[in-house]
């Protein structure tokens, strides 16, 4: 893959047409102009009335999924994010195999980290690995600034791709890690659950913390935008282990700096999803950070949540673990959710994180089933 951008007047060898690609930058590619406008996801998203509660799933696109094994069983996850046609396939298959109301790119937040110089590998069975984690201020002006064009234009090809291929099926989602979440790991090199470097670093090295959020937020503000015109229909910002800090470091070291990528995020027009987990005590706060819908866990019943941030969307937020349940479970849940919900414009459905790469396909059917029966008009 030469990860150059290609536009739709160049030949593309995939099962699409190359006249099926809107031109990039044209209108009609342009999130405001989405195909799909009218699609419930998309108007929960802008908390506008709707017929049914969307549902789509995060990770819905993973190992769970037999077909997507088989694609990983010749392909590295690099390889497959980095081959548009083969990302664009994989996109689609969770829309295909589950029904869901959403399609999400198929990348990862780790990404820029290639561009950036941090050096990015996955490790069967442990997970991502940075070949130069930052350990130093020193190390913050090392990082090379990213192009979302020429740095990243596999994934923005990958959303040509696969929103010719889904036509006006269902709204494809684009994303990117967040400032922290991305922050930490960069910094530790890795998983982490105590985050105890990235800690030290912000306490310890504040003016370079500052600087390498603030890099990360132009990063994956700029790549967002850029995600939105190449016909993505919503983007979604990944905080994912932004819980884990206090309501006052939150505020003072992170907030500033995902407030600056959702406003760089938002030109395109899309609307924005801003999730967390562990975030309980912070959706105010990164409520008032931006974005049209919160994302939440399961750690807080959905309808206190929607309390803390009563303006914006709300999506989620069963426990993945309870695809493991027997069916009257999940179902007593399901509706749990919904309850919550209650007939308030602006739900959509999902899990509190994403599906655990044990979870069985048939469930999350069933999920979806119960999701569309117990379904009622929003207003
Ligand atoms: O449908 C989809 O959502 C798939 C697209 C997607 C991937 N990663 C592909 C992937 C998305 C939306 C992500 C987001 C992502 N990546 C997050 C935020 C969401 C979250 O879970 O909090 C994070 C933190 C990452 C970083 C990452 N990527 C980790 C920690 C891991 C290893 C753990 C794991 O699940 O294996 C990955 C690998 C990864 N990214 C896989 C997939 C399908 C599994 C890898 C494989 O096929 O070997």
């Amino acid at each position: 893959m030469s990860g150059q951008y290609r536009n739709s007047d160049q030949p593309l060898d995939s099962n699409v047409e190359a006249s099926a690609l809107p031109p990039a930058g044209d209108a009609a590619s342009k999130a405001g102009a989405s195909a799909t406008p009218d699609h419930p996801f998309l108007r929960a998203c802008r908390r506008l009335p709707t017929e049914r509660t969307p549902v789509w799933f995060m990770r819905q696109a993973g190992r769970y999924l037999p077909e997507y094994r088989a694609i990983r069983r010749n392909a590295s996850l690099l390889e497959i994010c980095h081959t548009p046609e083969l990302a664009a396939t994989v996109t689609l298959l969770p829309v295909d195999e589950l029904d869901v109301d959403a399609a999400i790119v198929f990348a990862d937040i780790l990404l820029p980290f290639e561009p950036m110089g941090l050096g990015l590998s996955f490790i069967e069975g442990t997970g991502p690995r940075i070949e130069h984690p930052i350990q130093s201020a020193a190390d913050v002006e090392t990082l090379r600034p990213v192009d979302p064009v020429t740095d990243l234009g596999y994934v923005l090809e990958t959303i040509q791709l696969a929103s010719a291929q889904l036509r006006d099926r269902v709204p494809l989602i684009g994303f990117a890690g967040a400032p922290f979440t991305l922050a930490s790991y960069a910094i530790e090199g890795g998983a982490t659950r105590s985050f105890a470097r990235t800690k030290r670093f912000m306490y310890n090295e504040p003016a370079a913390w500052h600087e390498l959020l603030d890099n990360l937020a132009q990063t994956v503000g700029r790549f967002l935008s850029a995600q939105a015109a190449a016909g993505a229909g919503a983007l979604q910002l990944f905080d994912s282990w932004v819980g884990c800090l206090s309501r006052d470091d939150y505020a003072r070291y992170v907030a500033p700096h995902s407030a600056r990528a959702i406003e760089l995020a938002s030109e395109a027009g899309a609307p924005i999803i801003h999730f967390g987990t562990g975030t309980s005590t912070l959706l105010d706060s990164m409520a008032e950070a931006g974005g049209d819908v919160i994302g939440v866990d399961w750690r807080i019943p959905l309808d206190e949540a929607w309390e803390q941030a009563p303006h914006l969307g709300i999506q989620g937020n069963l426990d993945p673990a309870v695809l493991s349940a027997p069916l009257p479970e999940i179902q007593h849940q399901v509706s749990d959710v919904m309850k919550r919900a209650g007939r308030r414009a602006g739900h959509i459905f999902n899990l509190g994180h994403g599906v655990p790469p044990t979870a069985d396909p048939e469930r999350l059917k069933a999920v979806v089933s119960m999701v569309r029966e117990r379904s009622v008009a929003h207003v």
